[in-house]
């Protein structure tokens, strides 16, 4: 990847040159310049801060969700950095907001929107913040619920938007409980549920087709966060290295959708996407800059968006990835989700089959929870020994492997394992994203590492 990288970087300073050189020659204000040999040392002091990070890239990463983008989505960045476009408006950026359009356009027809109305932001955050202000609009005075295992952002955004917020509990699956927001919405006035398609801790998938049915009998808006999970969509088909067609198949029906290509996508950091199946929502967002949309009557994207700048640099990434790397199942995007999806059926059979650790449920996605087996089977006796574990693999001199730790309620664990006391309300297990094709390859080893240290 760096080789290529490296090789295609003059090609990146050539396409400035061709930029620049169509306006007049001047120079560089002296108060910009800085010579090489300082810039040299700062750099290499910069390399040096840099070495303080855990190995993102190595297939014995496994713990948060983490992984450098793609090198097409480097370049691409990089090629359009160099001119710093701004997709809030046409005027700061007129290239990458129609390459913004685009793609926006692909990923809406990607969860099969016939219409749609969309863009990219900074994060999973703010695409969820907009999300749930499009939602407040539509559903006045309403409250917002979700499942216990929902990101964090949804009560933290209900809170600045001064929605009321509900909180679900998760069944053993670690899913939205059905029943529970049934039961909810006959005391309470809930104008949106929040359904999880992949969440953080678990990768759990949320009923989404039962959570259709609900909306029928009760009236309130789907927001689907797919944050992480969304691309996975590509690869619905139940197969054994894909993932519930049912499930992905209904997010077309959803009101709006959360995906990030910064976690799936193969992106730099400062790209997510929220997108509404009805592009009449755009309406909520109306107001004027006096600064800006000036040069085109053509729709600017800051004026369907709660962000004013953003980076014209990511909408560049993503297009230079999917040129490379399409939203197709079984090329592109779809084989590396693949990849990701059978190394975590790989692990989680061994997982079953072990005499060490035990799977906290089956994976949905690419994210395996599991905890080492204690021969007290209580919730502070395992929390204590996961996080033993935990410290252990990473800190290992010759074969670090880094995962991640969880805390999930004892609850649910004891809904599949009834012999755990309930000692205390939370049990502390492991988390292992496997978001990296080449953990495909690597399980034998990331289990028996795992096994030894347990
Ligand atoms: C399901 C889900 N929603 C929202 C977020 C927040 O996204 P971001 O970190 O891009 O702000 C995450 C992050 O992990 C997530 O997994």
């Amino acid at each position: 990847m760096l080789d290529q990288f490296a090789s295609l970087l003059t090609d990146v300073v050539e396409g400035q040159h061709r930029f620049r050189a169509r306006w007049q020659p001047f120079q560089e204000d002296t108060s910009l310049a800085v010579d090489d040999a300082s810039l040299r040392n700062a750099l290499q002091d910069l390399q040096t801060r840099l070495q303080d990070n855990y190995p993102f890239f190595h297939p014995m990463y496994a713990g948060q969700m983490l992984k450098p983008p793609h090198q097409a989505a480097v370049l691409g960045y990089l090629a359009a950095m160099l001119i710093n476009p701004n997709n809030h408006a046409l005027d700061g950026g007129p290239a990458t907001g129609q390459i913004e359009k685009e793609l926006t356009a692909d990923l809406a027809q990607m969860f099969g929107y016939t219409a749609h109305l969309g863009h990219l932001t900074s994060s999973g955050t703010i695409a969820n913040l907009e999300a749930l202000y499009i939602a407040r609009h539509e559903q006045p005075g309403r409250a917002v619920a979700f499942s216990a295992q929902a990101h964090y952002t949804h009560s933290r955004m209900c809170e600045v938007l001064g929605m009321r917020a509900f909180e679900v509990p998760a069944d053993r699956d670690g899913r939205i409980n059905a029943d529970a927001l049934n039961t909810l919405c006959l005391s309470e006035d809930i104008g949106t549920v929040v359904a999880t398609l992949g969440t953080t801790g678990l990768g759990a998938l949320d009923p989404l087709p039962q959570l259709l049915e609900l909306r029928e009998r009760h009236g309130f808006r789907i927001h689907v966060d797919a944050a992480y999970g969304g691309f996975f969509t590509l690869i619905a088909d139940d197969a054994p290295d894909g993932v519930s067609a049912e499930v992905f198949g209904a997010m077309h029906e959803a009101d709006s959708i959360v995906v990030d290509p910064h976690k799936h996508g193969l992106q730099p950091y400062g790209c997510g996407c929220v997108l509404f199946r009805d592009p009449a929502v755009g309406r909520h967002y109306v107001h004027d800059s006096p600064y800006t949309y000036f040069t085109s009557d053509d729709l600017h994207l800051g004026e369907i968006s709660l962000e004013c700048s953003r980076a014209g640099a990511s909408a560049a990434a993503l297009w230079m990835t999917l040129r490379m790397l399409p939203l197709d199942a079984e090329t592109g995007l779809g084989a590396v989700l693949r990849r990701c999806r059978s190394a975590a059926t790989q692990w989680s059979e061994k997982i079953r089959t072990s005499e060490k650790l035990s799977l906290v449920l089956e994976p949905e996605l690419d994210i395996v929870a599991f905890f080492p087996d204690t021969r007290e089977r209580s919730a502070t006796a395992i929390s204590k020994h996961a996080a033993e574990v935990f410290e252990r693999t990473m800190n290992d001199a010759e074969n670090p492997l880094y995962l991640s730790k969880l805390r999930v309620p004892t609850a649910l664990l004891a809904a599949r394992y009834p012999d755990i006391r309930a000692d205390a309300e939370w049990t502390t297990v492991l988390r292992s994203a496997l978001m990296k094709p080449e953990h495909a390859g690597w399980i034998e080893r990331i289990h028996s590492t795992v096994e030894q240290i347990v």
